[in-house]
C-alpha cells in the first residue's frame, strides 16, 4: 500500500471498507456510483440522474510522490478521488491490496458549498508505478484514468510535445486523438492552449478536446498570448485558475520546474521582463540543475522561443536579455516552443531548439529563415520524444501516422550531418501568419489592414494623377 494521503481542495469523506476490488479490479460505474452514494448519505438515484462532471478530470503537478487530478462540476458539491497501484489492487488471497482502512484519514476541505473546481492532491504516491484513478461525487458518474508516477532512476521513459492548439477543433481534436495512442508519461503544451483565455467557452472546448489525453496524462504547460491576451486581462487569471504547477517560481503557475526520471524542465512565461526577477529566477534554476545533475537531461519550455524562421521570429526578450546566452552556458540540451504555427528544428551555436506550434491553429509560413534551420515544415504535427539516458530520439508526427522528422540528440548534439540542407514541407497550408505582436496577433491583422489601406490609397492618387493628365 503505498497511498498515504491525499488533500481535498474542497471537500472528501471516508469510503466504505471491502469495495475496493471490485471498483478497481474490473471498473463498475453504476455499482461504484451506488457505493459512493451510500457514503455520502445519498440515494443511489440521485448518483445516477445526471452526469455534473463539467471538465476533466485532468492530472497536474506531477512530482516525485504526488500528484493533482483536477475537474470542475457543474455545480458545486463534493468531489472524491482514489487512486490504487495498477497490478496490486487484489492480493493473493482474493483481498483488496489496497485497504480503505489504510488510506489518509485526514483531508483538506475548502467549502463544499461553493466549490465547482476541484484540485486533488494524492501524495504517498510510490515513485515508478502506474496507478488507476476514480473520481466520483453526486451527481458525477465515476470515472478516471492511470497515470505514472515519476521513477526515480533514469529509465527510458516518453513524452509529447504540441502547441497552439487554438482556433481549429476539427485539427486539434485529430491531434489527441493520435498523441493520446502514444502512452506518453507526459504532455507538454507549449501555449496558446485557447483562442482567448477570457472566454469560458474555449476553455470549455480545450478540455473536452483533451479529456482524451489529459484523463491519462498528465499535462504540463506554458502559458501564451492567447491566453494573456494583454497584462491587464481575466486570461492569465483563467490560466492559473485551471492550471496547477509548482508555485514556486516568481510567477504562480505560469514559471516552474518539473523533474522526470533523469530529466529537468525549467518552464517559463515568455513574456515575462527577463530583466528582473524572472531573470534571477531562470539562471539559478539552470545553474541548480546542472549542480543536482551535470549529466542530465535539461529542457527549457516557452511559447515564444529564442528561434523560429516563421513570421514570429525570435523572442527579442529573450536576445535583448542575454538569456540565449544564459541558455548555452547551462548546456541546455533542447529549448522547446512555440508560437509560429509551424514545425521547425535547429541548432545556433549550440542553442538546440524545437518549434513546435502546429496543434490546431492556421499554419504559418517561412519569413525569416534561419541558417540554423536544419527542417522546417508548415504542417499540423505533434512531436513524439523518447528519452535515454545518453540519448533522445525525436519524431514529429502528422497526423496520417507519418513522420514528419526523426532525429537523435545527445548531449552534444543533433546526430544530423552539419550543413544538412534545410527541409521544406512540399505542401504548405497556409490560412494566416503573425508578427513581432507581443501579446496577440490582432496587432499584426491591424497592420497588415494598414498596409492595405496605404495601398489603396497609392492605387487612387495614381489614378488620380492619370485623370488629371489626361485632361
Ligand atoms: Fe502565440
Amino acid at each position: 500500500m503505498t497511498l498515504t494521503s491525499a488533500t481535498f481542495r474542497c471537500v472528501a469523506w471516508s469510503l466504505p471498507e471491502g469495495t475496493w476490488a471490485e471498483m478497481f479490479s474490473e471498473f463498475r460505474p453504476r455499482a461504484f456510483a451506488g457505493m459512493m452514494a451510500v457514503a455520502m448519505g445519498l440515494t443511489p438515484a440521485l448518483v445516477h440522474a445526471d452526469d455534473l462532471l463539467r471538465k476533466g478530470p485532468w492530472l497536474m503537478d506531477l512530482r516525485a510522490t504526488s500528484l493533482v487530478v483536477m475537474a470542475e462540476r457543474a455545480v458545486s458539491g463534493p468531489l472524491r478521488v482514489v487512486a490504487v497501484p495498477l497490478g496490486a489492487a487484489m492480493d493473493s488471497g482474493g483481498e483488496p491490496a489496497v485497504h480503505a482502512s489504510s488510506l489518509p484519514a485526514e483531508v483538506s476541505v475548502t467549502d463544499a458549498a461553493v466549490c465547482r473546481l476541484h484540485e486533488v492532491r494524492l501524495e504517498g504516491l510510490s515513485p515508478g508505478t502506474r496507478y488507476r484513478y476514480v473520481v466520483a461525487g453526486p451527481g458525477v458518474l465515476p470515472t478516471g484514468g492511470v497515470f505514472t508516477m515519476p521513477p526515480n532512476t533514469d529509465v527510458p521513459f516518453r513524452f509529447v510535445v504540441y502547441g497552439d492548439t487554438r482556433s481549429e477543433r476539427v485539427t486539434h481534436r485529430a491531434i489527441i486523438e493520435a498523441a493520446s495512442r502514444e502512452g506518453a508519461d507526459f504532455a507538454v503544451h507549449t501555449g496558446d492552449l485557447v483562442a482567448d483565455g477570457r472566454s469560458e467557452r474555449a476553455w470549455q472546448d480545450f478540455f473536452s478536446i483533451e479529456e482524451p489525453l489529459l484523463r491519462n496524462t498528465p499535462l504540463v504547460p506554458v502559458i501564451g498570448n492567447h491566453e494573456i491576451v494583454h497584462p491587464l486581462s481575466s486570461g492569465t487569471s483563467n490560466f492559473q485558475r485551471y492550471i496547477h504547477v509548482d508555485p514556486t517560481g516568481p510567477t504562480p503557475e505560469l514559471d516552474y520546474t518539473f523533474r522526470f526520471a533523469n530529466a529537468r524542465f525549467v518552464l517559463a512565461n515568455a513574456y515575462d521582463d527577463w530583466t528582473g526577477p524572472a531573470r534571477t529566477w531562470l539562471s539559478n534554476e539552470l545553474s541548480r540543475a546542472r549542480w543536482e545533475a551535470p549529466d542530465a537531461w535539461l529542457f527549457v519550455v516557452m511559447h515564444w522561443g529564442p528561434r523560429s524562421s516563421g513570421p514570429h521570429g525570435d523572442n527579442y526578450l529573450f536576445h535583448d536579455a542575454g538569456i540565449d546566452q544564459l541558455l548555452k552556458q547551462y548546456r541546455v540540451d533542447l529549448v522547446i516552443s512555440g508560437h509560429d504555427h509551424e514545425y521547425e528544428r535547429g541548432d545556433d551555436g549550440g542553442l538546440r531548439y524545437v518549434v513546435s506550434g502546429g496543434g490546431g491553429a492556421g499554419l504559418y509560413r517561412r519569413m525569416h529563415p534561419h541558417a540554423s534551420s536544419r527542417v522546417f515544415a508548415s504542417e499540423h504535427h505533434y512531436v513524439r520524444i523518447d528519452v535515454e539516458r545518453d540519448k533522445l530520439t525525436l519524431s514529429a508526427m502528422r497526423l496520417d501516422g507519418t513522420e514528419l522528422d526523426h532525429a537523435i540528440l545527445r548531449h552534444t548534439g543533433w546526430d544530423d550531418t552539419p550543413g544538412r540542407p534545410c527541409h521544406d514541407s512540399a505542401r504548405p497550408r497556409l490560412t494566416s501568419a503573425g508578427g513581432d505582436a507581443r501579446w496577440s496577433d490582432a496587432a499584426l491583422g491591424l497592420s497588415r489592414m494598414a498596409s492595405g489601406v496605404l495601398v489603396a490609397a497609392t492605387a487612387l492618387l495614381a489614378l488620380f494623377r492619370l485623370r488629371r493628365l489626361a485632361r
